[in-house]
């Protein structure tokens, strides 16, 4: 059979192969098909383009066609048309089925969309996205699951184990992308699953998988095929220690959605962020505990992260914080302890380290709390990190009940700012986190003398300064009670 000839729509420049990326201009997504080629024969736009039409018709799947660039009539102009004409039907969301997946994507997969999917070895991503599939299958969308990295029995096994076997779930254990792009042509899948996008390779490309453009070409070729068909993509991708997706962070730049899969290995719990969305804010937080069967979502958090604490513990104290707009009760403890060491310990885990080092400083200075020749240990109970400033204050509150070895009241919560100066700063959607503290039985809010009213439930412990919050808490005598 003769081979089909792919041109650079760009620079015109010939391959025999199809690419991602022009051979000789670079140009992203250029090549196309210029002879009419075999049924069977290579894949990518050329096929993209024979299904985009079958499927979509005038529609389309492609970023013209989304935009109903092939619609006739009703205004248009050089395929340009009215804002209100567009057709927004592909903009739909496409539940998955997992509720906190689907808290965080806004609701759902966009077709057409790619998402990219990070997180360290271990932490759950395939489990996510397997449990996901099988939902998106069960609802009657036909889902494709190509594993690069696991044999087809091993996914077969884990699906079992996860009650995901549906006959909607098809699964092939392919690394070569235009094998895996033949599959995508057979099996026209609604939601397309990549595990992982640094194991899947073009074989044109020359380099091994995993390198930074191996990554980036077949990113690119699946982002065409994923906006010709008008499928869903989802690509996991594995981060290296610091955060960063292995190779190429233009990654980020050529997907709609980038999720990232955070948590300790050794704890149940998983916290799921977007860090961009197109279709959505990037606020929602999904939260979920890996268990014997897969990811169990976790709706109510503050039960979960208040389980195993012990009211009366002197270091311990209650932070009301907010992971994008989620209100989460946090456990803050802190430990003192005389040391041996010249330079004493400072370990944070889950706490921010400069902040922590900033918020002790802020004792020893403005509240005579000398920490110096201690070691200095603080946490965030449950494998959660918090960052922001408005757990200053229950931090500096654990770190002097600590040291005092006097326990804060068990009913109390505290949320503030802390400042250079000693003075305690307000904090956003205060209303939104009191009324999270109300519901899990709190009766007291360590607060900024100048906060706004208190929810039903809560009465206000109002400070201006951190010398103040602490004669509050019962943590030190005060020079003077908090006016309010
Ligand atoms: P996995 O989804 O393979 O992680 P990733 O794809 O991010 O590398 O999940 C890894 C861990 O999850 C593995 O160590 C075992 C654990 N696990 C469970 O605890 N329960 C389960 O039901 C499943 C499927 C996995
Ligand atoms: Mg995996």
């Amino acid at each position: 059979m003769a081979q089909p000839l792919h041109r650079c729509s760009d620079c015109g420049a010939t391959s025999a192969r199809w690419a991602g990326r022009c051979p000789h201009c670079e140009a992203w997504n250029s090549m196309v098909v210029d002879t009419p080629p075999p049924a069977s024969a290579s894949p990518g736009r050329r096929l993209g383009a024979a299904a985009r039409s079958a499927t979509f018709g005038s529609g389309g799947g492609t970023r013209s066609g989304a935009l109903g660039a092939g619609q006739p009539g009703a205004g248009a102009l050089g395929g340009a048309v009215p804002i209100g004409l567009v057709d927004s039907a592909l903009a739909e969301r496409r539940p998955t089925g997992v509720g906190e997946l689907d808290r965080v994507l806004g609701g759902g997969l966009v077709a057409g969309s790619v998402t990219l999917l990070g997180g360290e070895p271990g932490i759950g991503k395939s489990t996510l996205l397997l449990q996901a599939l099988g939902s998106i299958a069960r609802s009657g969308a036909r889902c494709l699951l190509v594993s690069a990295e696991e044999s087809a029995a091993q996914v077969r096994m884990r699906a079992e184990r996860l009650d995901r076997l549906h006959d909607n779930l098809w699964l092939v254990a392919e690394a070569d992308l235009e094998r895996v792009a033949h599959a995508v042509v057979e099996v026209s899948p609604q939601v397309l699953v990549i595990d992982s996008i640094q194991t899947v390779a073009l074989a044109e490309v020359g380099s091994p998988a995993g390198s930074v453009s191996q990554v980036r070409e077949c990113a690119a070729a699946l982002t065409a095929l994923a906006r010709d068909r008008g499928m869903a993509c989802l690509l996991v991708g594995h981060v290296t220690k610091d955060g960063d997706l292995a190779g190429p962070r233009v990654l980020e730049h050529l997907v709609d959605t980038v999720l990232s899969f955070e948590g300790d290995r050794h704890m149940s719990l998983r916290v799921l962020r977007a860090r961009k969305h197109r279709f959505g804010p990037t606020t929602e937080v999904g939260l979920f505990e890996m268990a014997g069967h897969g990811l169990a979502g976790v709706p109510d958090a503050g039960a979960l992260f208040l389980a195993d604490r012990q009211p009366g513990t002197a270091g311990s104290v209650v932070a009301a914080a907010l992971d994008g707009r989620r209100p989460l009760l946090v456990e803050v403890q802190a430990l003192v302890a005389p040391t041996s060491l010249p330079l004493p310990r400072r370990s944070a885990q889950g706490i921010d380290a400069g902040r922590m080092a900033m918020v002790v400083a802020v004792l020893h200075q403005r509240a005579g709390l000398n920490l110096s020749g201690q070691d200095i240990y603080t946490l965030a109970a449950g494998g959660l990190r918090v960052g922001e400033p408005a757990a200053d204050l229950a931090v500096a509150c654990a770190l002097a009940s600590a040291q005092a070895d006097r326990p804060v009241a068990a009913g109390v919560v505290v949320c503030g700012e802390l400042g250079l100066g000693g003075e305690l700063r307000q904090v956003s959607n205060l209303a939104q986190r009191l009324c999270e503290a109300a519901r899990m039985g709190f009766t007291h809010a360590l607060v900024p003398a100048n906060s706004g009213e208190m929810p039903p439930g809560i009465t206000a412990l109002r400070a201006t300064t951190l010398i103040e919050a602490l004669a509050a808490a019962g943590l030190v005598a005060g020079r003077s009670r908090p006016a309010h």
